[in-house]
């Protein structure tokens, strides 16, 4: 049977299921991914920009940094994959089956598209905090005037992501592994699986029982019992569509 039936099979007897994505998720939405020949990190240092020793070193720098991938957030619209995983969460729970949606995007495309239960391992783009006191605050769609911009509390505004070199939310992480304890299906979707611990939920899951499922353009390191090759956007509503009939998949994407 090929692998995409076999996903599909598994996802119709599925009564717990878990996503992961990454930043392929977005691609499809004009947002850049971090990796691969359009990425960020292409011939730039990563520890130039996402560390807090880069904010340190130039806050000006990372600041406006930030603050231009917000706005393209904010400008940028939920495409096919976002829509298809909001519609899938709610085919699970209507089912009266258990969903989360776990994601290292800080873009918000998620909630925008319709996600209810997401957890942000990675933070959020759209919230930043005062880098001394770390109250937080929600900046207005438009680009900052000064950078870095001041905080409430004297200090200077820093983007509410996790850095590398930084620790990911407890409650995210807790939330992420309570989950493995229900999932029976995993799917991980446009991410690179490289950078962890998110990378690490891929093999937990597995471990504890689950199917795990890989959509993405390319095969990556991780070890996963089935892969649909795909851009995210065309793969997952032609899955629901399968899964949960004609009028679950995505409009858009060709009825
Ligand atoms: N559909 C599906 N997958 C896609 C698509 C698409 N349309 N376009 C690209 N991809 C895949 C790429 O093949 C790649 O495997 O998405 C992945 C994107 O990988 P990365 O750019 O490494 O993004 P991600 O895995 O989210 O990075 C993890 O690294 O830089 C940090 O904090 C940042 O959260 C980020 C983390």
């Amino acid at each position: 049977m090929e692998a995409f039936d076999q996903v599909a099979t598994a996802l119709r007897r599925a009564r717990g299921v878990v996503v992961l994505t990454g930043a392929g998720v977005s691609v499809e939405s004009g947002l850049r991914p971090f990796r691969g020949p359009d990425g960020w990190w292409q011939g730039r240092d990563a520890a130039s920009l996402a560390t807090p020793e880069a904010f340190a070193a130039d806050p000006a720098l990372v600041s406006a940094w930030y603050d231009a991938r917000r706005l393209a957030a904010l400008g940028a619209v939920p495409n096919a994959a976002h829509e298809a995983l909001a519609q899938l969460e709610r085919n699970v729970v209507e089912a009266g089956g258990r969903f989360l949606l776990l994601t290292q995007n800080v873009d918000g495309l998620h909630r925008r598209a319709g996600s209810e239960r997401v957890v942000e391992l990675h933070g959020s783009l759209t919230v930043w905090r005062d880098h001394r006191s770390g109250r937080r605050v929600t900046p207005d769609p438009t680009p900052f005037t000064a950078h870095p911009a001041p905080g409430p509390d004297g200090g200077w505004l820093r983007p509410d992501v996790v850095w590398f070199g930084e620790v990911l939310p407890r409650q995210a992480l807790d939330a992420a592994e309570a989950a493995l304890a229900w999932c029976d299906l995993l799917l991980v979707v446009g991410t690179s699986a490289v950078v962890y611990p998110a990378a690490a939920l891929v093999g937990q899951a597995a471990w504890a029982g689950a199917v795990t499922v890989e959509v993405n353009v390319e095969a990556t390191p991780a070890d996963v019992d089935h892969r649909l090759t795909g851009p995210a956007g065309v793969v997952l509503p032609r899955l629901l569509r399968a899964v949960f009939g004609p009028n679950s998949g995505h409009p858009l994407a060709g009825g």
